[in-house]
């Protein structure tokens, strides 16, 4: 069982809040049980964002913060900036940065996000070293291996609380495969291991007991991999996933406070400093507790078919790794 008073004192903040996922995510947080405090900071809109939800009748107390400390803030008068919106905060949800358009791959996002990201954990690394980051903002490949830099940097870097939020790959994973096998997508666990960006993304069908042919064993891997283009072409220039990523993003972020409270056997996906492949960076199972990620778990067996696509993916993988690498030592 878990701690009432672990439970009733998490700070959780997301930056980008303004945002097609910030929004969302901030409104499934505000109606979350496990958090006490809510603090909503983008460049633009939070004070409206945190306004709107602070309606909502849950325990949480909602802040919004713009860059400018005072300028603008809600509650009026409240402090803002970005030191107010992380100081104390257990977990930092960070979806800025810009989303794609059709066409785009995620690595075409990397010269704006990347350095949204490197400030953003800057200011993690000041005011809130201790908190655990769970960073959705894309390439998530690079801009977790960015995040580790650049807290290595200020000497405050814990492997255990830098998390990529890989969990949408699970959740498409979940649902798709469910629907070949005409059942509840809760009854499905796929495992996805690699990390968050075309043939890196890797679901382990095989130890799943799902029959398929070999067609339909490609056609779904390919439909997991590319999922998230289903939803960018859907939207045709307006964006790229908001609501599942915001589902998803959320599921993390309650299982993180769920382990952080004492709750037992919380095991999740995470993209995490890992020494399970050759990849310093790698999307796994992992078994999360009080003090972010306990254990990086492994995979279990591949099927031939599956070590094909593994080959073919770590150089990729290790390719985007070194790009964040760069990016923060330059
Ligand atoms: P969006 O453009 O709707 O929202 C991004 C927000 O970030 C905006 O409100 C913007 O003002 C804010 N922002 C920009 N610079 C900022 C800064 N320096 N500080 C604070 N906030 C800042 O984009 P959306 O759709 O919410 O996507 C956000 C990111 O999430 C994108 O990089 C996208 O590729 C990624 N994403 C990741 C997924 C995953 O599975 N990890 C899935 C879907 C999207």
């Amino acid at each position: 069982m878990f701690a009432r008073s672990a439970l009733s004192s998490a700070k959780v903040a997301v930056l980008g809040a303004a945002g097609g996922i910030g929004q969302p995510l901030s409104l499934l947080c505000k109606l979350s049980p496990y958090i006490d405090t809510l603090s909503c900071y983008d460049v633009v809109g939070t004070p409206g964002v945190a306004a709107d939800l602070s309606h909502c009748p849950t325990k949480s107390h909602t802040t919004g913060s713009l860059p400018d400390a005072g300028a603008g803030s809600w509650p009026e008068g409240s402090e803002g900036g970005l030191k107010a919106a992380l100081e104390g905060a257990d977990v930092v949800v960070i979806p800025a940065g810009v989303p794609r358009k059709p066409g785009m791959t995620r690595d075409d996002l990397f010269n704006t996000n990347a350095s949204i990201v490197k400030t953003l954990v800057e200011g993690c690394a000041e005011h809130c070293p201790d908190a655990v980051l769970a960073i959705i903002s894309n390439p998530v490949n690079s801009t977790v291996p960015i995040a580790a830099e650049v807290l290595k940097a200020k000497g405050v870097y814990n492997p255990k609380k830098v998390c990529g939020v890989t969990t949408l790959d699970v959740c498409r994973a979940n649902t798709f495969l469910a629907a070949h096998m005409g059942k509840d997508p809760s009854d499905v666990d796929v495992t996805v291991i690699g990390g968050h960006a075309g043939i890196t993304i890797l679901p382990l069908l095989s130890q799943t007991g799902a029959t398929m042919t070999d067609e339909e064993r490609e056609a779904l891997t390919v439909r997991i991999q590319f999922g998230g283009d289903e939803v960018v072409q859907a939207k045709a220039g307006a964006g790229s996933a908001t609501l599942s990523m915001a589902y998803a993003g959320y599921l993390f972020t309650e299982n993180v406070l769920k382990a952080k409270a004492g709750e037992k056997d919380i095991v999740m996906p995470a993209y995490v400093e890992s020494g399970i492949t050759e990849a310093e960076f790698f999307a796994s199972p992992c078994r999360f507790g009080p003090d972010g990620v306990e254990e990086v778990l492994g995979y279990g067996e591949l099927s031939d078919y599956e070590q094909g696509w593994f080959d073919k993916m770590l150089p990729d993988l290790k390719a985007q790794i070194q790009k964040g690498k760069d990016f923060a030592a330059n």
